[in-house]
């Protein structure tokens, strides 16, 4: 049985990560708009990926007969300044939800929750990836600063992360 704070704890992360997922959709139609098909296809394999993290926190509830409570999701923002902002926001994204994990960590920890702990060292893992992912783009588009053709080349590399490609077809129109 969940403890309740736990249970709290992981609804409301189960909430961040939907809301992820509406963010990076968000950041897709800005690319899109931009005529970056590589990137808004980065930020859609993102953004799909965050709902399978918040699916895999709602099928351990449900596997500990916890009570899941799925709250509102607030509209994402869809204008942006630069592509650089984008990914800043993202990366910023990231480093908050590494530290609700952590702290979701640490509640288990203090609560003697050790399936929770075993469950929760997948995202610990995941978010280690995400932010290094992140900043690796960031580093790069510093590297390619005004350059456009730079620029393209990069928006090329991303559209090979692959992904759901019928979720691409979202932004292909
Ligand atoms: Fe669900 Fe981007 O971490």
């Amino acid at each position: 049985m969940l403890h309740s704070r736990i249970e709290d704890a992981l609804n409301k992360q189960i909430n961040l990560e939907f809301s992820a997922s509406y963010i990076y959709l968000g950041m897709a139609l800005f690319m899109d708009a931009k005529h970056l098909s590589g990137f808004a296809s980065w930020m859609v394999a993102q953004s799909d990926e965050e709902r399978t993290h918040a699916r895999r926190l709602l099928r351990y509830m449900l596997d500990r007969n916890g009570n899941v409570q799925l709250e509102s999701i607030p509209q994402p923002k869809i204008d942006y300044g630069s592509i650089n902002e984008v990914f800043n926001a993202s990366l910023e994204q990231e480093k908050s939800n590494t530290q609700s994990i952590n702290a979701l960590y640490a509640l288990a920890n203090e609560l003697d929750d050790y399936a929770t702990q075993a469950h929760l060292k997948w995202f610990l893992d995941e978010q280690v990836e995400e932010e290094k992912t992140i900043t690796d783009i960031l580093g790069r588009l510093e590297l390619a600063g005004d350059d456009k053709t730079a620029i393209l080349i990069l928006d090329q590399a991303l559209s090979e992360r692959g992904g759901d490609s019928d979720a691409i077809s979202i932004v292909d129109n």
